[in-house]
């Protein structure tokens, strides 16, 4: 069980100088993903019983952003709040934001070299509804594509899921969902694969990888395969989170991997929380460039499946999963029942491949009613009986009891 924190760090800008000590820009959405992912970082470390966990946080806070766009009261504001809108209750300023922000991102994500970085979203409606217009059109800014399936045969839809999963992240993420997964009564699913293949600016040696020891805690020391590189790499002690950081750049320009290590062999839990309350940019943009670092990283594989529904309500997006959003599609109102995702990312010495899918799964609101308690009918006193055919009195009759001779 390593215990590996783990940040994908992905910054947009618009010059394409090729150095390996590029100068990251720093912007509004940049600060907010960053917090809005530690937060989300942290609370499924806390549920993961296994401790090694990888997830594309974007995955879902695009896709909500998506959802929000169209949402009214609560449900936005909690996404809204999530994602580090100023002002999350005006409405104008909301649409502004999303549209300059998410929209935006996914819109210059889904047009980069797919060799290295792929976003996509995806839309299916049942068809049995359609699309409220303005939905389309704001889906449309998203680059999504839309198209329409039969939830009811789950196994056909499971498979479409599948097969545009597969298509999307080149192979890596085939079966995220399953037939038992899909509820018959789902009117729409938001989806969204992201895709990352980086190769090392400066590629480990896989001769020197080696298996050394690794402290999963106070008293377990356990071997892995330990890769081995001697290089100047941006670097920074922050006492205050109580970790040391390193940055390794990726050939592909502007894309970095930062390895937060704590001073403590049991410091993770306390480095996470507190990240989840500020961030790690803060640390991230005091990094400076030291001369050499003799650095031993282990190489691994981490593949994660995560149920975000419960994990969102801990971060204070609950009103979706339970109140009424109109305006997505024109026949129905409808309720989140489900946002999952599955992640891997796999680490060696040429690079980093990494990719999610995500889905957020939403019923009709009357889908969501839960069963009534059990209802008790002990016939243990005399009664009356009727037999029909149709509306048809058949045959009628009492029974008392006892008079079975
Ligand atoms: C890799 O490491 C081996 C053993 O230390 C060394 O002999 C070899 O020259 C190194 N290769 C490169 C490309 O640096
Ligand atoms: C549903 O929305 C109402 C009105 O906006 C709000 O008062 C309530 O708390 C929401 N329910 C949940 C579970 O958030
Ligand atoms: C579509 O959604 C908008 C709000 O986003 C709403 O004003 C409009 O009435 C909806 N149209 C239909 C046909 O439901």
């Amino acid at each position: 069980m390593k215990q590996i924190l783990l940040l994908f760090v992905v910054t947009i800008t618009s010059t394409m100088s090729f150095d390996m000590f590029s100068n990251y820009r720093r912007t509004d959405l940049g600060n907010s993903i960053d917090i809005a992912s530690m937060k989300l970082l942290k609370e499924i470390y806390d549920k993961s019983s296994e401790k090694n966990v990888v997830t594309s946080p974007l995955g879902v806070l695009t896709l909500l952003s998506l959802y929000a766009s169209v949402s009214e009261g609560k449900n936005r504001e909690e996404i809204m709040r999530l994602l580090g809108a100023n002002d999350y209750k005006d409405k104008q300023n909301v649409e502004y934001w999303l549209s300059d922000s998410y929209e935006r991102l996914s819109e210059h994500y889904s047009k980069m070299d797919p060799g290295f970085l792929s976003l996509a979203n995806k839309v299916l409606v049942s068809d049995r509804f359609t699309l409220n217009d303005t939905f389309a059109i704001k889906a449309g800014g998203y680059n999504t594509e839309v198209s329409s399936i039969d939830f009811s045969e789950r196994k056909g839809a499971a498979d479409a899921i599948n097969t545009w999963s597969s298509q999307k992240s080149i192979g890596k993420i085939n079966n995220p969902v399953s037939e038992s997964d899909i509820d018959p009564a789902t009117v729409i699913a938001l989806l969204n694969v992201i895709f990352f293949q980086g190769h090392w600016f400066v590629p480990f040696n896989a001769s020197e990888t080696k298996e050394k020891e690794f402290n999963v805690d106070r008293s377990t020391v356990v071997k892995v395969p330990m890769m081995h590189l001697e290089q100047s790499l941006y670097y920074l002690e922050d006492n205050n989170m109580g970790v040391r950081m390193i940055e390794l750049p990726y050939q592909e320009t502007k894309f970095r991997m930062i390895i937060v290590l704590p001073n403590d062999i049991d410091g993770l839990p306390e480095v996470l929380r507190k990240a989840s309350e500020k961030g790690l940019h803060e640390s991230i943009f005091e990094m400076y460039p030291v001369e050499e670092v003799h650095l031993d990283l282990p190489k691994f594989e981490i593949k994660s499946k995560i149920n975000f529904k419960s994990i969102l309500q801990k971060v204070g997006v609950s009103s979706i999963f339970k109140n009424e959003s109109t305006g997505i599609v024109k026949e129905s109102s409808v309720v989140v029942s489900e946002v999952l995702q599955e992640a891997f990312v796999k680490i060696d010495e040429e690079g980093a491949t990494a990719g999610a899918f995500t889905g957020i799964f939403a019923v009709q609101p009357s889908a969501l009613i839960e069963p009534p308690p059990h209802i008790i009918f002990k016939v243990d006193r005399p009664f009356m009986f009727v037999i029909l055919h149709d509306d048809i009195v058949i045959f009628t009759g009492t029974y008392s009891g006892n008079n079975m001779k």
